[in-house]
């Protein structure tokens, strides 16, 4: 098959229906259960530094970032990363996550944090965070807590509990907090 051709935009409004579609499709109704979705659910994610890939002018694919706050540190959420199935191993994940990599450097952030499997997003920049600097809304396979630092010392600005930015002056979640604990559960971004 001959390769397609492949556009990378900023994410728009008019994108919204289908990549709620496309994340529906890629993981289900269990995604509302997830950390990441709880973060994501207190507000509203960053337009301008999340993407979608078009072919022949359909949205095939999605990231979004969000801001987040972690004790007196401060970065962002990305995911959800999702292809469509027909659309997948061509390079368009590992691409969409690189733009959006840049996109979060050249607008100042200092780190961009993930729920997602080490294998592919190593490669990509991301290391493990060091166990139990950071808690997640819901428990997580710390394995899978990654992050990706843009500026010297972001990483380690982060501890505590981890919000969506805008929620960071609302009653605090320790009541949902669960203790991170190796193996308790697997989560995509
Ligand atoms: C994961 C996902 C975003 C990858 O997108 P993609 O465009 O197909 O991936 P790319 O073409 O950039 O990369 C493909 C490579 O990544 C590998 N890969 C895909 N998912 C992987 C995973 N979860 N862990 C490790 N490697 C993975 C593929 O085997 C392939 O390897 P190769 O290059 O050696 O053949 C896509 O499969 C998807 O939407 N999955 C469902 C939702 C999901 O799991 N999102 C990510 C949450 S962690």
């Amino acid at each position: 098959m001959r390769a397609p051709d492949v556009a990378y935009l900023p994410e728009q409004p008019a994108h919204d229906p289908t990549i709620e579609d496309i994340n529906a499709e890629a993981f289900g109704p269990g995604r509302f259960a997830r950390a990441a979705y709880r973060i994501r659910e207190d507000g509203p994610h960053e337009a301008s530094l999340s993407f979608v890939a078009t072919i022949e002018g359909d949205v095939v694919a999605s990231v979004r970032m969000t801001r987040i706050a972690a004790g007196r540190g401060r970065g962002l959420l990305l995911g959800p990363l999702a292809v469509r199935p027909a659309w997948k191993n061509l390079g368009i994940g590992r691409r969409l996550v690189a733009i959006a990599l840049e996109a979060a450097r050249k607008a100042g952030h200092g780190v961009v944090v993930l729920v997602g499997d080490e294998p592919y997003y190593g490669p990509l920049g991301f290391r493990r965070v060091p166990r139990g600097q950071i808690e997640m809304p819901r428990p997580v396979d710390p394995d899978r807590l990654l992050a990706a630092e843009l500026v010297p010392g972001a990483v380690a600005a982060l501890g505590g509990v981890m919000q969506h930015a805008g929620a960071k002056d609302k009653a605090p979640v320790e009541a949902e907090v669960a203790t991170i604990a190796a193996g308790r559960m697997i989560e995509a971004t």
